[in-house]
C-alpha cells in the first residue's frame, strides 16, 4: 500500500514506519519534527518535513496513498493546559485537515486516540462506552478529533478507526515527553541517578509495549470505522513498575518519594476485550518482556 505516516518521526510513529516497511509498503511520513528525530526514520521510508495544518493536502496529491495513519499530534498534556488553543489547532484543526486531504484520495485513516486522556479516573477497567471524561483539553481535543472521524464515516462512508491508546512504552521513548515514566526509570538507573516516586505509588496505569502498539494500527487498516481500546487491561502501579525496571536493568535504585502531583489520576485501565473481538488483536508482549527489550534497545 502507498501509506502516508503523520508523526512517523516520533516514538510510535517510527515503530509503525517499521511495521509498514517490513510488510513491503511505500510509507511517507508527515512530521514538523516538534518532538520526533530525523533518525528515528526508517531509511527506506520518505520523510517530508512539514506541518499536518498547512501541508497535508499538497502532500496527499503528491503521494495519492491508499491509508494514513495519523500520529501527528500536540501530546503533552501540560503544554495542553498551557497553551489550549495550539494544542486544539494541531489535534483538532490538525485532524480536519488531514480528514479532508485523506477524503480527496479516499484513504483511510487510522487515529492515535487515548484512553487514559478520555476516561479519567477509572473504577475498573474501562470499555469504549464508559463514561468519557476528560480532565484536559488534550484528552477533550482528542476526543473531539474522535468525534469528526465519527462523523466522516457516517457522511462519507469512510471507514476511519480511533485506537485509544493506553500508556506506551518502548524504545525510542523521550524520557523528557510527558508520561515517559518507563523511560526515565529506565534512563536514570542506566546513569546510575536516583529515581522518585511521587505520591503513594499505589497509583495504577496500563502499559503497553509500543510493538504491540504497531501491530494494532495493521490490524485497523481496512476495517470498517470504529473506536478500540488498545491496552493490557492489566492494572500496574508505579511502585510495581519501578520493581520492575529495577528487575529488567539489575538496579538496587531505591525510589524517594514526592508528593502526589495536582491532577495526577489515582488509577488508569482500559478494557481490550473490543479489540480482540473485532480487530484480532492484543497486546502480546508481557511487562517485563517489553521492559527487557526496551532495556536491550537503549544499550546499542
Ligand atoms: N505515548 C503514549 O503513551 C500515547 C498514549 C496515547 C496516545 N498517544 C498518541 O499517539 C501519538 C504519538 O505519540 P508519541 O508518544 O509517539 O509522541 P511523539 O511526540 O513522539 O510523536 C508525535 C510526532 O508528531 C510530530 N508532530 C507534532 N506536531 C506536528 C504537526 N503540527 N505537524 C506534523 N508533525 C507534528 C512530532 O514531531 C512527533 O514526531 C500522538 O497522537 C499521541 O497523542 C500516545
Amino acid at each position: 500500500m502507498r501509506v502516508i505516516v503523520t508523526g512517523g518521526a516520533g516514538f510510535i510513529g517510527s515503530h509503525v514506519v517499521d511495521a509498514l516497511v517490513a510488510r513491503g509498503d511505500e510509507v511517507h511520513v508527515l512530521d514538523n519534527l516538534a518532538t520526533g528525530s530525523r533518525e528515528n526514520v526508517a531509511p527506506a521510508a520518505m520523510l517530508h518535513e512539514g506541518d499536518i495544518r498547512t501541508d497535508a493536502g499538497r502532500l496527499f496529491d503528491k503521494v495519492q496513498p491508499e491509508l494514513c495513519v495519523h500520529l501527528a499530534a500536540q501530546a503533552d498534556v501540560s503544554t495542553s493546559v498551557q497553551r489550549p488553543d495550539y494544542d486544539a489547532e494541531v489535534n483538532v484543526l490538525g485532524t480536519v485537515r488531514i480528514l479532508e486531504a485523506a477524503r480527496a484520495h479516499d484513504a483511510q485513516v487510522v487515529f492515535s486516540s487515548t484512553g487514559g486522556a478520555i476516561y479519567g479516573e477509572c473504577d475498573g477497567p474501562a470499555a469504549e462506552a464508559a463514561p468519557r471524561r476528560p480532565l484536559s483539553p488534550y484528552g477533550i481535543a482528542k476526543l473531539a478529533a474522535e468525534e469528526y472521524l465519527a462523523g466522516w464515516n457516517r457522511l462519507y462512508g469512510t471507514g476511519h478507526v480511533a485506537l485509544r491508546f493506553a500508556n506506551v512504552y518502548g524504545p525510542r521513548q523521550s524520557a523528557s515527553l510527558e508520561g515517559g515514566v518507563v523511560a526515565i526509570f529506565l534512563e536514570r538507573m542506566a546513569a546510575g541517578q536516583p529515581t522518585a516516586i511521587y505520591g503513594d505509588g499505589g497509583q495504577t496505569r496500563d502499559f503497553v509495549y509500543v510493538g504491540d502498539v504497531a501491530e494494532a494500527v495493521l490490524a485497523a487498516v481496512r476495517h470498517a470505522g470504529g473506536v478500540f481500546n488498545i491496552g493490557t487491561g492489566v492494572e500496574i502501579s508505579v511502585s510495581e513498575l519501578h520493581a520492575a525496571c529495577r528487575r529488567a536493568t539489575g538496579s538496587a535504585d531505591l525510589p524517594s518519594r514526592g508528593p502526589a502531583r495536582e491532577g495526577d489520576v489515582v488509577r488508569s485501565v482500559i478494557d481490550p476485550t473490543l479489540a480482540a473481538t473485532a480487530l484480532g488483536w492484543h497486546a502480546r508482549t508481557s511487562l517485563d518482556d517489553g521492559l527487557a527489550l526496551t532495556w536491550a534497545a537503549a544499550q546499542d
